[in-house]
């Protein structure tokens, strides 16, 4: 492990735009594998995480070509589908590498084949939790083994430890039926495993949110053609249907990575950043609303003509503000899940206290983002507190207008690593931090994106 050291800056200017999102990517490829015909990619972010779905999909029999447009960290993928029973059985044991998208989704079209995978996952994915997607897919007639070990987060020190299932896992397709399923936890990747088992099932699936989350799935499946209505927080999705290709799907820049941006315009005394074609899903966006709550000097302006793949699309101009603090609560959260440890920087450079409500989801990422994002930041002299009352976690931050160098560790975490990145940025003295390949997971092009920004 080679430490990275971060020092401040006082001046950044220039433009930037960023592979494509990668929530939608992996749905892209997912979807056009389960499709008759051809369906060409493009702005396919070449990160870690994405490439586990290709793999798995290629090991599933689906022929996928790739072309690296000049981005080093973009392709231009053609994927050739096999419609909703062309996949082939494994011939081995199907690794996923670390990313929670690619198994939970990929949970949900094995549990529609007539065949069993065995699914392993790196170690941080490894200890992330599964009964939260195993259970629903049983409820529909997908057979599954997994790891049960009592669960390894506890938010609240009165709670019972209870059972819980983890990597790896064993699925054998079945006929599946539809099922009338009120989602116990918000999450985006059950809600997507569930409705792509839906369309292997007899019948219509009615999924229930307790809170919306990230639509991308939805948006894939109605350009895709599939018969799916969305009510509130209510979608119905009719199963055994055929789809149809688009032919061409554009993916518009990342939010999160993004995100990372938008947070550093803000707290760099003279800053301005202007990041083009951004996908501005409102499931998405929350961020954005906080930000300019907090009175942040961000100017969004939508585009019409790119958003083609039914993805609301646009730039983000940023420039240097005065933070003031606000209240996040808990119905925001899934709208920003991933932006939270950036915010928790956004909120050290605030005016007055942040309050973030409801954020225990964030103890199963690649890390306890809480623990990650608390210990860096205190050590950076953030002042910061966690509560919990009434089954309700807070995260508690007084804005200090500063930071302190520091050394400070990711945690294996890439969201922990850039947003404490753009922490060394913004304090006082250089930063040690001391691992950040784990970047790569998502963002692998970051550091030199930021780097053209220092050096323009
Ligand atoms: C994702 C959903 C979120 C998010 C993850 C990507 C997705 O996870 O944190 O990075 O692509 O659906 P949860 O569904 O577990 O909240």
């Amino acid at each position: 492990m080679i430490p990275f050291v971060v020092n401040p800056v006082s001046r950044l200017k220039g433009e930037i735009s960023l592979s494509g999102d990668k929530a939608i990517a992996h749905r892209s490829i997912i979807i056009s594998a389960l499709t008759p015909g051809s369906t060409r990619i493009e702005n396919f972010p070449i990160n870690k995480d994405c490439l586990a779905t290709l793999e798995v999909l290629c090991r599933l029999g689906v022929k996928i070509s790739k072309r690296n447009i000049p981005k080093r960290f973009s392709a231009t993928l053609t994927v050739t589908g096999k419609g909703l029973f062309g996949l082939k059985p494994p011939s081995r044991n199907i690794f996923v590498g670390d990313s929670g998208t690619t198994l939970r989704l990929i949970l949900g079209v094995l549990a529609g084949q007539n065949f069993t995978a065995k699914l392993f996952a790196g170690s941080s994915l490894t200890r992330r939790p599964m009964l939260r997607v195993t259970n629903p897919l049983r409820l529909m007639g997908a057979k599954i083994k997994a790891k049960v070990k009592p669960s390894a987060t506890l938010a609240l020190k009165t709670q019972k430890k209870k059972a819980e299932e983890y990597p790896p896992l064993a699925i054998t397709g079945e006929n599946l039926n539809a099922i009338t399923y009120r989602m116990p936890v918000a999450s985006a990747q059950v809600k997507s495993a569930i409705l792509l088992a839906a369309l292997y099932a007899k019948g219509k699936t009615t999924l229930i949110e307790p809170v919306r989350t990230r639509d991308h799935t939805e948006r894939m499946l109605k350009l895709f053609k599939a018969d799916l209505k969305v009510l509130k927080n209510k979608i119905v999705v009719k199963g055994n249907q055929e789809l149809i290709s688009p032919k061409r799907i554009l993916i518009p820049g990342d939010i999160s990575s993004a995100s990372v941006f938008v947070v550093l315009g803000t707290i760099i005394l003279e800053a301005q950043l202007l990041i083009r074609d951004v996908c501005l899903n409102p499931s998405r966006t929350g961020i954005l609303g906080v930000l300019k709550r907090m009175k942040a000097n961000i100017k969004v302006k939508s585009k019409k003509e790119k958003g083609k793949i039914g993805e609301p699309i646009g730039d983000i101009l940023v420039k240097s503000s005065k933070l003031k603090a606000t209240r996040v609560t808990a119905s925001e959260i899934p709208s920003m899940i991933d932006e939270l440890p950036i915010l928790m920087v956004a909120a050290c450079f605030a005016d007055g206290e942040t309050v973030f409500e409801g954020i225990s989801e964030l103890r199963v990422k690649e890390t306890d983002r809480i623990r990650s994002m608390c210990v860096n930041l205190r050590k950076m002299g953030a002042k910061i507190i966690v509560t919990c009352s009434h089954g309700v976690e807070r995260i508690r931050i007084q804005g200090i207008k500063k930071l302190n160098g520091a050394k400070i560790k990711s945690f294996g975490d890439h969201r922990t690593a850039m947003s404490m990145v753009v922490a060394g940025l913004a304090a006082s003295k250089p930063t040690q931090i001391d691992d950040v390949s784990c970047i790569s997971k998502s963002f692998p092009d970051f550091l030199n994106v930021l780097n053209n920004l220092m050096s323009a």
